[in-house]
């Protein structure tokens, strides 16, 4: 035998048993998404190397330390996309939406890449949910996609959030604080991490948000952000507090929050659990506003505003999840010969949408029906010679434990009756 092989370190395979999870929380984003007003994009888990460094930013980490990328037959310079925001406006601007129609609403779901060290919660493919919403630069469509983000993730039962709150400014306000906290910072060099020394001098506002205990004592006494926006910034801000707070949403408001990514301006927002149940990785959702990042990746002036979440992040902070989707029947050859009259009975019921599964091997009936039993059908559905000869089949209920005999003809309309029915009596017994 071969050595097997074993999936990349921190790619994740999605077993049958967990795909009912993922599944749920994945439809339950499309339903929300698009009851926000949001429209479904897909653009390609590849994207040209420089899309990253002109909208995540060279300096950030991202950047710098996390992309997988690669040169394609010694041609093009390619990156396995490490979010989706870049390709998102990358389409958006290639496609020219900005001339369809005043104010864009686009959403996305799928894998993205990042070479960190995995931990829990935090992976190299780890899959996110996402919306952009282009076309509107007020501080009322901030509310409504911070909205969207709390109530689909109430929808999806995950309890003990806390929605935190900064404004980065526009460029002026976050180009001063940045002056300011170099100045501040520099003194201190030495006691901050290797890490944020070399941040110092790329991105400063990253040292701010830094898990490390030497920064944080040092970044503890530096000045805030908040004291650098201009009266439109400021303006901006209350007006989005007052939004959230009629939509009923508390927010903290938290002057040191300023995520890893260079495109935002204005408002940013992080969705974070307040367990312990993610260690470091808490954030669930990261978003903002990113009014400058269409017109410098080559489009017009266009504001705009999006988040992510990541999945695995939700997965894990779920209290149940949604049991595996089971078959209506199981279907049993009570011998081996009527096998392939079963297999023909099985496609029809099949073809009327029934969900239906068999044991073809030819084993034991015993055999067979403890399968069924295991598979969670609600019945069995046996095919001896006697019924074969009579057109008929033996209906077992594997719950009431009681049997009877069915035509074939008519058969599916008249299991889909005995489904509904236990469905319906099961639902009043809880
Ligand atoms: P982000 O904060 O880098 O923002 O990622 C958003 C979310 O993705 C995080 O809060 C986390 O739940 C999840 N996530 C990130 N990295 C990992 C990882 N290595 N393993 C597991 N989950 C992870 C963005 O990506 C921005 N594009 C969000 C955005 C959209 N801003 C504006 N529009």
């Amino acid at each position: 035998m071969g050595q097997a092989l074993r999936a990349v370190r921190g790619m994740n395979d999605i077993l049958p048993a967990q795909s009912s999870g993922w599944r749920a929380l994945e439809q339950g984003f499309r339903a929300w998404a698009e009851r926000y007003g949001f429209g479904e994009i897909r653009t390609p888990l590849v994207e040209p190397t420089a899309l990253f460094g002109r909208s995540i930013g060279d300096g950030t980490d991202i950047v710098d330390k996390e992309m997988y990328s690669f040169v394609d037959k010694g041609e093009h310079a390619l990156t396995l996309r490490p979010e989706g925001t870049a390709s998102v406006v990358r389409a958006f601007v290639q496609h020219k939406l900005y001339a369809l129609e005043p104010v864009t609403k686009l959403y996305y779901l799928g894998p993205m890449y990042r070479r960190e060290r995995p931990a829990r919660g935090r992976y190299r493919q780890f899959h996110q949910v996402g919306v952009e919403l282009f076309g509107d630069a007020g501080p009322l469509v901030d509310a409504e996609v911070i909205d969207l983000a709390v109530r689909y993730l109430e929808a999806a039962g995950i309890p003990r959030l806390a929605v935190h709150l900064n404004s980065l400014g526009g460029p002026a306000a976050r180009s001063a604080y940045e002056i300011a906290l170099k100045t501040y910072l520099t003194p201190h060099r030495t006691s901050l991490s290797a890490d944020s020394q070399r941040r110092l001098e790329l991105n400063p506002l990253r040292i701010l948000d830094s898990k490390d205990p030497a920064d944080q004592a040092v970044v503890q006494h530096a000045p805030t952000l908040t004291a650098f926006l201009d009266d439109t910034d400021r303006a901006h801000f209350a007006a989005l507090q007052e939004a959230l707070a009629r939509l009923d949403i508390p927010v903290v408001h938290d002057p040191k929050l300023v995520r890893g990514l260079d495109y935002y301006s204005r408002t940013l927002f992080e969705i974070r659990a307040t367990d312990d149940t993610l260690g470091a990785q808490n954030a669930v959702c990261g978003g903002g506003r990113y009014d400058a990042l269409v017109q410098s990746l080559g489009g017009p002036d266009c504001p705009a505003v999006g988040f992510a979440m990541g999945l695995e992040r939700l997965l894990l902070l779920q209290p149940s999840q949604p049991a595996p989707t089971t078959p209506d029947v199981f279907a049993v050859a009570v011998s081996p010969d009527e096998r392939p009259t079963l297999l023909a009975l099985v496609q029809q019921l099949r073809q009327h949408g029934l969900s239906v599964d068999v044991d073809l091997r030819g084993q034991s009936l015993k055999s067979q029906m403890r399968r069924a039993d295991k598979s969670g059908a609600r019945l069995a559905l046996l095919l001896g010679a006697d019924e074969a000869a009579a057109s008929a089949v033996q209906v077992r209920d594997l719950v009431a434990q009681q049997s009877e005999r069915l035509a074939q003809s008519g058969l599916a309309a008249a299991l889909r009756a005995r489904l509904d029915a236990a469905a319906a009596s099961s639902d009043t017994e809880r």
